[in-house]
């Protein structure tokens, strides 16, 4: 299916999650090698939240992904991650870029997401970002232990046209 496609980004929701469930399904396992989620946690999330994954092309090809559920004032980041072998080539800041300007959009101001505290790529990327640190869940994650830092992402006011 993907590889009928020419454009550098694929946005997936409910109506068109089937086709690409696949493919979200072997991306997810590749990024996230310890914790893969199946498809029946996949088709929960698109039954359950009003969820969008963006998935990145390389040659057609999906190298990262990053799946968000938006809420009416808030959006939550769930998943997002560029396989290994593509990581700094700028996929994941594409990926955030995209999201952004969708909530830029919808006038949703506020990005929320969990991070374990010693992951550290992870957290210098959404540092550099702009991210900010706005709570902690301590010993949260377990196998290896870790601390969640909560970060926010505030959409640039300016950007965000008001609500009707
Ligand atoms: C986090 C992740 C998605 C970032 O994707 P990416 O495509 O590699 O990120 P980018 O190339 O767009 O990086 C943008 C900036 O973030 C920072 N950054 C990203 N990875 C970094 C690393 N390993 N070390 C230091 N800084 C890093 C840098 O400032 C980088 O800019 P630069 O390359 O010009 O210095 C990727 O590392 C990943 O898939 N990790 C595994 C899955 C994961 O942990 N996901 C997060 C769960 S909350």
């Amino acid at each position: 299916m993907i590889n009928s496609l020419e454009k550098a980004e694929l946005v997936i929701n409910r109506e068109n999650a089937d086709r690409f469930l696949e493919s979200i399904v072997e991306l997810d396992a590749a990024c996230f090698p310890l914790h893969p989620w199946d498809a029946g946690i996949w088709k929960g999330l698109f039954d359950h939240h009003r969820l969008l994954v963006y998935l990145a092309l390389r040659q057609k090809q999906p190298v990262g992904l990053l799946a968000v559920s938006l809420l009416p004032l808030e959006a939550e980041l769930l998943r997002f991650g560029v396989r290994q072998n593509v990581r700094r080539q700028s996929v994941g800041s594409g990926l955030l870029d995209g999201l952004v300007r969708e909530l830029t959009r919808l006038s949703i101001a506020t990005l929320f997401l969990e991070v374990r505290e010693d992951n550290r790529p992870a957290c210098l990327f959404y540092r550099a970002k702009g991210f900010i640190t706005v709570g902690k869940r301590k010993d949260y994650y377990c196998n290896p232990r870790s601390s969640a830092l909560i970060l926010s992402y505030r959409v640039a006011q300016d950007n965000v046209p008001p609500r009707r």
